[in-house]
């Protein structure tokens, strides 16, 4: 007990002049593990993060003395500002503790002074954990604590910020309550969601640094029991969050709130991060003695990013590449030690700008033996369904009547050498995830447990699949003919959707079901179409900036016909019907493309606002001058999204016959087109051509190598890439319309 005090001492003396700066810091736990002497030994890795230097020897001391021998490794720093002006930096440090209690539970503490400025005016720091020493019933092991990091210096322009999405996940897989830590109130205008560990604001926050004191506490999610070395044991009801939480553990940081920027749109100044990028909260797996690799890439159209902030172990290495057009991108490497194995290591990291920095993304990298068990999958996509297959021989003892998908009413197939699934995009349990440039669709296959099973011999598996594909062209194409749910997620908006349905009156009740699709249509005849918002905010405005006709799903199509443009409706047949503000319901006559084109597709570009903002795009309506640059940052709306329905298919008579009933829609170069093309011509060969070449890229299998071990059987598959639609090829295509016009 003397030695800890005479080290906290030493520590704060050291600590008033060399930690003048703290930024903040975060503590990991590998698992208590039992010592034949009835000790306990803890390794615990501390981050702390700070001004121009970091890397200080951490002084934990346990109550009542019932730590002794820490064993302190050098602490390393693991990353710092690369401008020169030592801004930030931060750094790792191991310490084993040896726990002598025959108590249910131990803490440990390390406090100094000096958090770095704020507005707060807080100075002292402590940075604490409680742990559990109990057996737990479910692993068979003794408790893990959530794990949790920041990168050191998290900047924000004031207007800009809306979310901060903060890691907490339970190794154990319990439920992990975020609350501001008891001896710190919460600083004005922040809120904190308790279970999924989001800050958010709640008014205007206030310039200048905010530090952030958090604890984080985990409760079983399950019913367990927890058996002490003194042979006594205790009952936790699942998700009992009066209980005393499993392991409490601190997350501290601090973020500089800047003065606003104009355009607080992710990409636009403030880096967003790219499909390559792990999502928030991913796991990802190393071995020991193997280099893993995490690559992440961001873009910022008028920003150059200069580096990415990363919070990391200790030599985990860095290379950032940055291709001079607005995207950076950066490599990390780090070769896990056999002290390392089954440790859950949190990763996070932001791209840097001179000026403000992206969203901060974290993720946990899971250590393992050198993989036990290669397993073999292989994921199939399709526009409207994803197909995986598990090799069953790669995968010894998994039992496939104990798999899952995440929505269990689905089956799985199998026959003698693999286990299948055919899962729907928009049935399933599969998740849509908006990751900037692709929108990705996810699944996975979970191992189950029957509930009153007592002994599980079966590894449990967890098997992650995706299928992602590119923004640049409609998603339309990927669900054959109908689309309605579209969603989207904006930092200042939180996630949002629209659907677009044709109805079948003026009442717009009664849609069009997706069976029906194509629609089929007569010239002339009155077509009802509706847009409708839904959004987490309750009060927005939907405003339709613009609707285009193409004769096929490439709203770029250089065929195409406006109905409404800027705001003003071009097509003297439009009709819009009074609505809610969050709805658009309009008519239109039906036309087709001259030529031989039977079918049109409507694109519009929409966008939700604030209401009452006098300011907002939706309250300007009709713009004469489109021209004219707007400032979005003043007024909270969102980016211009588009979404496309379709197809209308004509029947009757088309081609040169029907020329007289068309309005003429089409671009001049296409009258003489349709007056030189013979009806025997196969109708929209363009359309269905590019529709099976996307089909055929997309169904090319990609066979991924996914890997196991005994700790927890965990595959992984990484998501398919399928780039089968850049804008180069876009070009290509519409080059090659415009020939073929020519030779036509
Ligand atoms: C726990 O340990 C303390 C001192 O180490 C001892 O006095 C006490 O009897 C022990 N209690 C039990 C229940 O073993
Ligand atoms: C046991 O732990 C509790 C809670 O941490 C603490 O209040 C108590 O003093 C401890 N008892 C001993 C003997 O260490
Ligand atoms: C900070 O700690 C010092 C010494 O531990 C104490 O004297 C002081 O009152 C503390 N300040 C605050 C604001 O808690
Ligand atoms: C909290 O937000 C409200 C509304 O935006 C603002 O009036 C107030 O000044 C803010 N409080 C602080 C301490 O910044
Ligand atoms: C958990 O324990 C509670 C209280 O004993 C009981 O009511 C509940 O049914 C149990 N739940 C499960 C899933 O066993
Ligand atoms: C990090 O690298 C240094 C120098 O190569 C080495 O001495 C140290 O042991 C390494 N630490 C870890 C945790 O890998
Ligand atoms: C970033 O800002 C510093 C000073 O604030 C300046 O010297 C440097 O040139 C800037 N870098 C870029 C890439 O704009
Ligand atoms: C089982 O199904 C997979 C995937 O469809 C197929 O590749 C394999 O040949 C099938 N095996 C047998 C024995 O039918």
């Amino acid at each position: 007990m003397e030695a800890g005090a005479v080290l906290l001492l030493l520590s704060a003396l050291l600590g008033i002049s060399s930690t003048l700066s703290f930024y903040g810091d975060s503590v990991s736990f590998n698992p208590p593990q039992k010592q034949k002497d009835g000790t306990f030994k803890v390794a615990l890795y501390h981050r702390q993060n700070g001004r121009s230097s970091c890397a200080h020897q951490s002084s934990f001391s346990c109550q009542d003395g019932v730590c002794s021998s820490f064993d302190k490794s050098g602490v390393l720093q693991t990353d710092q500002d690369d401008t020169g002006q030592g801004r930030w930096c931060q750094s790792e440090g191991r310490t084993t503790v040896t726990v002598r209690t025959n108590n249910t539970s131990f803490s440990l503490r390390d406090s100094g002074c000096c958090w770095v400025s704020n507005v707060r005016g807080r100075t002292n720091r402590t940075t604490e954990a409680e742990l559990n020493l109990g057996t737990r019933s479910d692993s068979r092991a003794i408790n893990s604590c959530p794990v949790t990091s920041a990168v050191s210096s998290l900047r924000v322009p004031q207007n800009c910020f809306s979310r901060i999405r903060l890691l907490a996940l339970d190794p154990d897989g319990d439920k992990v309550r975020c609350r501001f830590a008891s001896d710190a109130a919460a600083p004005a205008n922040f809120t904190l969601d308790e279970t999924s560990c989001t800050l958010s604001s709640t008014g205007q926050i206030q310039a200048g640094v905010q530090v952030l004191e958090l604890t984080l506490e985990d409760f079983p999610s399950k019913n367990i029991t927890l058996t002490y070395a003194d042979g006594t044991s205790e009952f936790r009801e699942a998700s009992d969050m009066n209980a005393p939480p499993l392991c409490k553990v601190k997350l501290q940081f601090s973020m500089e709130v800047l003065p606003p920027i104009p355009n607080c749109e992710a990409g636009h100044v403030q880096p967003m991060f790219l499909v390559r990028t792990p999502s928030h909260g991913d796991i990802l797996h190393a071995t020991v003695g193997q280099t893993f690799q995490l690559y992440a890439q961001a873009q910022a159209h008028h920003a150059s990013i200069h580096d990415f902030q990363v919070s990391g172990p200790q030599n985990m290495t860095k290379e950032v590449k940055d291709d001079r057009s607005g995207t950076a991108e950066v490599t990390l490497s780090w070769t896990p030690r056999r002290t390392d194995l089954y440790r859950f290591v949190p990763v996070c990291f932001t791209a840097e700008t001179n000026a403000t920095q992206s969203e901060m993304r974290c993720v946990v990298v899971m250590v393992t033996q050198a993989s036990i068990t290669q397993g073999k999958a292989t994921v199939q996509c399709s526009p409207n369904k994803m197909m995986v297959a598990l090799d069953k021989a790669s995968m010894p003892g998994i039992d496939e009547n104990f798999l899952e998908l995440r929505d269990p009413s689905c089956t799985l197939t199998s026959n003698r050498t693999h286990i299948m699934g055919s899962i729907s995009f928009s049935t399933c349990g599969t998740k849509l995830e908006d990751k900037g440039d692709y929108i990705v669709f996810k699944n996975e296959i979970n191992s189950f447990e029957l509930p009153n099973e007592i002994v599980i011999r079966r590894k449990t598996v967890k098997i992650d699949f995706s299928c992602q594909f590119p923004k640049t062209i409609s998603i339309s194409s990927y669900y054959n003919l109908h689309k309605s749910d579209y969603i989207f997620t904006e930092s200042s908006f939180g996630s949002f959707g629209y659907t677009f349905e044709i109805f079948r009156d003026e009442n717009f009740t009664n849609k069009v079901e997706a069976s029906a699709y194509p629609v089929e249509v007569k010239l002339l005849q009155t077509i009802f179409m509706g847009i409708q918002a839904n959004s987490e905010l309750p009060n927005v405005t939907l405003f339709v900036e613009s609707c285009k006709a193409t004769p096929d799903d490439n709203p770029e199509n250089s065929r195409s016909y406006d109905l409404i443009e800027n705001g003003c409706l071009k097509d003297e047949t439009v009709i819009v019907h009074p609505s809610d503000q969050n709805e658009f319901n309009f008519e239109v006559q039906a036309f087709k493309f001259t030529g031989n084109y039977d079918q049109v597709y409507i694109t519009c570009a929409v966008i939700l606002c604030e209401p009452g903002n006098p300011f907002s795009r939706c309250a300007e309506g009709c713009l004469k001058e489109p021209s004219r640059r707007r400032r979005r940052g003043l007024s909270k709306e969102t980016s211009t999204h588009y979404i496309t329905q379709g197809p209308l298919q004509f029947i009757g008579p088309a081609g040169p016959n029907a020329a007289k009933d068309e309005r003429d829609a089409a671009m001049k170069e296409s009258e003489s087109l349709a007056a030189g093309t013979s009806p025997s011509d196969s109708p929209d060969t363009k359309s269905k051509g590019d529709r099976w070449e996307i089909q055929e890229l997309l169904n090319s299998n990609i066979t991924t190598v996914v890997f196991a071990s005994g700790f927890l059987v965990s595959l992984v598959l990484l998501a398919v890439v399928v780039r089968h639609y850049s804008r180069k090829r876009k070009a290509e295509d519409r080059n090659a319309l415009i020939v073929s016009d020519f030779e036509n």
